[in-house]
Parts: structure tokens; C-alpha cells; sequence
């Protein structure tokens, strides 16, 4: 069955999105009878595209690629160029808005409106910014309920890797006591890089020229990137209305390698560690540096790889290791949000 689309944003995720759509839609129609149409394309930036029976995804592409801007995008009958986002989210024919901007971390803006007026517009929205799932998920997500509509946010944590449909997916009916894991991508392999000799400043050099660090890498040195994930995760698996103020925070901005030689020795690791655990009605977060011993399985986690464990009562400590971002994995996490939305299934 088709299912209409629009994109808000059509930076490295768009972009890692509409090329899976291009590259598998045979397999997709074919396996799942999934046929996601792009109708839409607005992006503040490279300009905007409607067209109600969908856009050519390899022409969108191209113009990307070779000019920066979707302008070079040929004019078709029925073309229209220049919507902003809310015009995009009332006016266009999408089932689904996918709502892939930059995440602000004060304000969590313009994203939270784009959910707001989609929901009220009785549209599904999908997303890989953490911000309106970080601040305003108790209220989002009461709002698509009465609406009857759709929120998917897979790629807020730990992009394509499924830190949150699996635990609620495969392991409901476990009570989760504690999750924790490396949630940062980016200061993982700022660690990883100091153990091998690295300073601090070249590592977080290399690791923004890689394309793991936000727009602004204050964010995942300070650990504010993980904090936000710490507040999803209590919020979406644990049940917890959580907020961000309520998780302690620290980066690994002051972590020297006289700390990483002394951890070192005394067979440790350190590891920015985001935690969210239950004690009694209450649940505990941080996000901190962590000496943790080489023999737990969080240690062993190098590079840009995130890993995230879960305490089940019935099943234990679960851990799951994945990508934290990239093109390809982020894309995939609207995917299966997608996806899933189109066979009303979680
Ligand atoms: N800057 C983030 C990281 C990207 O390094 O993990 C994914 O949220």
C-alpha cells in the first residue's frame, strides 16, 4: 500500500533515507508490501519541493549532490517549490511527516511545533531529533493519541540499532529496573582515541571530521547528547515521566590521560556511562564518566559504537550493541518507523 510522506530536513538523514527508498523499493514492496512515496521535501536551507504524486528521489539527490540546494530539481507539471515546513505539514497530501531537523537542545524548537501541528492535522510524524522527544514527550505523545495518529522515534537513541521497539517490543512483560549504556558515539571514540595516545583535542578533531559529533560537539562532550537519551529511555521503556533537569550531568571534557592511564592500570576503563535505575517509585539518572572493570560487557565497547544493557526481572541483563549514527543507520530507523506504521504494528 502507498504511503505518502514528507520530509523536514534533507540534510545527511533525508538524504540516507531517500536513497534507501530508491535503492530497496522493490524488496520493500515485494517482502512487505511497504511503498513509501516522498511527496515532499522542505528544507530551510536547500529549498522545497511538493509534488502530490511524488518526487523523483534520484533527481532530488543529484541536485543535492551537484549544487547544494534542491533548485537544479527539473519542473514538472504539478511542481510546487517554496513551502515552509508548517505549509509542507497542513497543506500536503503525506500520511506522514518525518521530521528529521536539527535537534536544539534548549528549546527542542522548531521540532516540537512541527509535531503540534502534524498531530492536530491528524498526520503521523517520525523523527531521529531527540528534542521533542526529550522535552515534551508526556505531552506529544497524549496528543497523537487523541488525534489517533502515530510518533515514531527509533533513531532518538541509538539511531537504527533498536533501543527502544526491543525492549518494548521483545521484552514486555520483563519489569526493567535499570538501563545503562554508552549512549554517545562520539565520546566513546574520544576515549578510544586517548587510549591509543590520542590528546583530547585531536581525538574530538577526528571524531567531528567523521561526522559522529552534533552541530555543536558541546553537546556530546558535556554530555548533554546522552542526558537527552537517558530522558527517552526512562521516559519510553521505563514509563518514567522523567525530565531533563532531573539527570545529573557530566562529560568528559576534564578526563586527562594521566585518569586514562590510572584507569588503565588498575585493569578499568572509562566510559560515559548514562544510567536511569529504579529505587522504590523513583528513578535515578546520570550521565557520568565511569571507571568500569574490562570485564563488563560495556568495556568492551570501542570507537563511535554505542551499547545500551537492560536489568529484566525474567530475562535478565540484556545487553544490545549497534551503530549510534550514520547516514545509512539513522535512515533505517525512520524506515522501521515507517514501516510499522504502515502495518500498525509497534
Ligand atoms: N552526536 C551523536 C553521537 C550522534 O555522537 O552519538 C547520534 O545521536
Amino acid at each position: 500500500m502507498e504511503h505518502r510522506i514528507a520530509l523536514l530536513g534533507f540534510g545527511v538523514v533525508g538524504q540516507g533515507l531517500a536513497e534507501i527508498l530508491r535503492d530497496k523499493s522493490y524488496a520493500l514492496r515485494s517482502g512487505l508490501g511497504f511503498d513509501g512515496l516522498i511527496v515532499a521535501i522542505s528544507d530551510p536551507m536547500k529549498g522545497s519541493l511538493y509534488h502530490p504524486e511524488g518526487l523523483d528521489l534520484s533527481q532530488a539527490l543529484k541536485a543535492v549532490k551537484d549544487t547544494g540546494t534542491l533548485d537544479a530539481y527539473p519542473d514538472t507539471p504539478g511542481l510546487i517549490r517554496g513551502w515552509d515546513s508548517f505549509q509542507t505539514i497542513r497543506e500536503s497530501n503525506a500520511e506522514t511527516i518525518v521530521e528529521i531537523t536539527f535537534t536544539d537542545v534548549k528549546t527542542g524548537q522548531p521540532a516540537i511545533d512541527h509535531c503540534r501541528a502534524a498531530f492536530q492535522c491528524q498526520k503521523n510524524v517520525v523523527m531521529s531529533n531527540k528534542g521533542p522527544v526529550a522535552l515534551a514527550y508526556q505531552e506529544l505523545s497524549q496528543l497523537a493519541k487523541e488525534k489517533g495518529v502515530r510518533w515514531g522515534y527509533e533513531g532518538t537513541v541509538m539511531s537504527g540499532t533498536p533501543a527502544l521497539r526491543m525492549p518494548i517490543v521483545a521484552l514486555a512483560g520483563n519489569e526493567i529496573s535499570e538501563v545503562k549504556g554508552i549512549l554517545n558515539g562520539t565520546t566513546n571514540y574520544i576515549l578510544t582515541k586517548m587510549e591509543e595516545g590520542y590528546t583530547y583535542e585531536d581525538a574530538l578533531k577526528e571524531a567531528q571530521s567523521l561526522g559522529y559529533a552534533e552541530a555543536d560537539p558541546t553537546s556530546d562532550v558535556e554530555g548533554y547528547d546522552a542526558q537527552y537519551k537517558v530522558v527517552i529511555l526512562a521516559n519510553v521503556v521505563m514509563n518514567t515521566p522523567l525530565k531533563r533537569d532531573q539527570v545529573s550531568c557530566d562529560g568528559i571534557s576534564s578526563l586527562t590521560p594521566q585518569d586514562i592511564e590510572s584507569a588503565r592500570s588498575q585493569g578499568k576503563r572509562w566510559k560515559l556511562i548514562g544510567r536511569a535505575r529504579k529505587e522504590g517509585e523513583q528513578v535515578v539518572a546520570s550521565v557520568a564518566p565511569e571507571m568500569i572493570p574490562v570485564t563488563d560487557p560495556l568495556a568492551g565497547i570501542m570507537g563511535a559504537t554505542n551499547a545500551v544493557t537492560y536489568d529484566c526481572d525474567l530475562a535478565g541483563p540484556i545487553t544490545l550493541v549497534g551503530a549510534g549514527a550514520g547516514r545509512k543507520e539513522t535512515g533505517f530507523s525512520i524506515l522501521i518507523d515507517l514501516i510499522n506504521i504502515a502495518r500498525e504494528q509497534l
